[in-house]
């Protein structure tokens, strides 16, 4: 069982674009311990976010870390532009390319921590070889796309494997798709300690259920320990 702490990172594709910036401000405000932003090129999934130049402008916003999920491919093009743009950690898609390594040595050279997410029909021995050149391993308990998925049931399977691939390396395993308070219990006792939200938090864009959202998931994940 991991002992690194328990993050919650608010999904931004969930806020209200047009007060974008409202969005970062409250959900700091309501006690996030990253911004995960997700970064969708119409390609590599069947929907298209936004690039640098809006992330570079909501960075302003917050001192938070932003965990830049890029769902795009070709990715290898844009690291440099979003590490620019203000990531902290960026992560690529094992299925986005033929050079996973390169990727991570490409996130590396920009000095962030890098990141490696796996879809749902991907398994976690693709990582066997580049386990110790990660910080992080996102395992994505929808297909990415769309926020508002059901969660995959066998995605707890993957994570207790992905645990078990870590083994005491200090890599943050993270989950992203349909995490809410029902199961952060369930999904933190597989081993993740990094959960993104993003309709169970922002769902409504009314600020004042944030703090009360993100507190339900964090104390849910909590109770791995109990
Ligand atoms: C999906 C994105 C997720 C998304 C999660 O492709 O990677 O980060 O925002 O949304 P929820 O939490 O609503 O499933
Ligand atoms: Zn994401």
């Amino acid at each position: 069982m991991t002992t690194r702490p328990i993050r919650i990172a608010p999904s931004i594709l969930s806020a209200d674009f047009s007060r974008l910036g409202e969005e970062v401000a409250a959900i700091d405000a309501a006690g996030a311990d990253y911004i995960h932003v997700d970064i969708m090129d119409g390609h590599f999934v069947p929907n298209i976010t936004f690039g640098p130049l809006v992330m570079a402008s909501v960075r302003k916003i917050t001192r938070l870390p932003f965990d830049v999920h890029l769902m795009i491919a070709p990715a290898d093009d844009f690291i440099a532009a979003f590490a620019k743009a203000g990531a902290d950690i960026i992560t690529v898609h094992a299925e986005a390319g033929p050079h996973l390594h390169r990727s991570l040595q490409a996130i590396k050279a920009e000095g962030k921590k890098a990141g490696v997410a796996i879809n749902p029909a991907t398994p976690v021995s693709t990582l066997a070889h580049v386990i110790d050149d990660i910080d992080l391993l996102l395992v994505m308990s929808v297909n990415p796309g769309f926020g508002g998925q059901s969660f995959i049931a066998e995605s707890l399977n993957k994570l207790r494997q992905a645990r078990a691939l870590i083994g005491n390396r200090p890599i943050d395993l993270e989950v992203d798709g349909g995490i809410s308070p029902d199961n952060a219990q369930a999904v933190a006792q597989a081993g993740a300690n990094v959960f993104v939200a993003g309709s169970s938090i922002y769902g409504g864009n009314d600020a004042a259920t944030y703090a009360p959202r993100i507190a339900a998931i964090r104390s849910a994940a909590s109770t791995r320990l109990a």
